[in-house]
């Protein structure tokens, strides 16, 4: 018997793939997060995360400076400082490791790229926890509100166009949107991390950013099971003033990612975390699979579930494959 209906014929040659390719990324969609270490002299290799570097101020300029001629559309800043306290001074202040690096970048690219800085406590809390701690030990909701609108006011006094709101506290948000408001800061965007999930992924990250946790995130980060919550986070988000919601971790979120885009609208992105980098570059330092294969195909897999633009450590890279094809 002979087929008459032939799906085939569509992925016949290289330049009929082409012609009815469903999903494309641009450089523009990519955002590469970066670190920069307090006192660091030279940059250092982050052991967990292979090709991903600790930099001092000089090398994060010139990594920036890399991005943007690779054509990536942001970049995210994180801070990790030599000294923590109780309360996340260092987040707060214009002095910060994170508000110097945020001038510096937004002095050398701060016109050709979207400068984002995350909007949390946790590298510079000595407890590590994203907020500061109520008497029994549990993380206190609404005083760390009043540390996020501060630390908000510092960053984009710093330069940072686009705030990274990763706590997962409640009114999160709202809070941060009214201080910058009050400030006459309207210009400055809001990324929201809404469905940001209590994942084993974020591992990796946490040697990054030397991290003080013990125990784990589970009273404010979301449960893995639940595919509802993290759409309902979004809408809240979405009414609080968020300018763009995100989904993370992306590769095993897919779902909700499909879920948030379907019915978002604001633009959703998502964050392909420490974890999903370090599997697949263990997995390629083996020899067990194609690296480059592999990564492009995990962006696409993201993009094509509904995500708008993709926080990705590869983003330099995966910008300049995507210009010499
Ligand atoms: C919180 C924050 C984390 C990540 C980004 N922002 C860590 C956490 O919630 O523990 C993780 C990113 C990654 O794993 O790549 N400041």
């Amino acid at each position: 018997m002979s087929p008459v209906v032939r799906p085939r014929r569509l992925r016949q040659s290289a330049a009929v793939r082409r012609l009815v390719s469903e999903t494309r990324t641009d450089p523009a969609q990519l955002v590469l997060p970066m670190f920069v270490r307090e006192g660091a002299t030279g940059p250092r290799p982050i052991e967990s995360m292979p090709g991903v570097l600790h930099h001092d101020l000089d090398s994060l300029r010139r990594a920036a400076v890399e991005a943007v001629a690779a054509g990536v559309g942001g970049l995210m800043l994180y801070g990790v400082p030599e000294h923590r306290d109780a309360i996340g001074s260092g987040g707060t202040d214009p002095d910060g490791i994170l508000n110097v690096a945020t001038r510096a970048v937004a002095a050398e690219v701060g016109d050709a790229v979207v400068i984002q800085t995350d909007l949390c406590l946790d590298e510079f809390t000595d407890h590590g926890h994203c907020g500061v701690l109520a008497a029994d030990g549990s993380v206190d909701n609404d005083a760390t509100l009043l540390r996020y609108r501060d630390m908000a006011l510092a960053q984009a006094e710093a330069g940072s166009h686009m705030l990274g709101l990763s706590g997962m506290m409640d009114g999160q948000t709202a809070a941060v949107r009214e201080a910058l408001d009050a400030a006459g800061r309207q210009d400055v965007l809001l990324l929201a991390y809404s469905a940001k999930y209590a994942s084993s992924l974020y591992g990796p990250f946490r040697d990054a950013v030397e991290s003080a946790l013990q125990g784990d995130r589970r009273t404010y980060q979301l449960d893995p099971a639940n595919r509802r919550e993290g759409r309902r986070e979004a809408v809240l988000d979405v009414a609080e003033g968020a300018d763009v919601v995100m989904v993370k971790p992306a590769s095993f979120y897919l779902d909700v990612l499909a879920d948030v885009a379907r019915e978002s609208p604001v633009p959703v992105w998502a964050y392909q975390v420490s974890g999903e980098y370090a599997m697949v570059e263990a997995a390629a330092a083996n020899g067990w699979i194609d690296r480059e294969r592999t990564i492009l195909e995990s962006v696409t897999a993201i993009r094509r579930a509904g995500a708008d633009a993709v926080l990705t450590y590869w983003a330099t890279e995966v910008a300049g494959w995507l210009r010499n094809r």
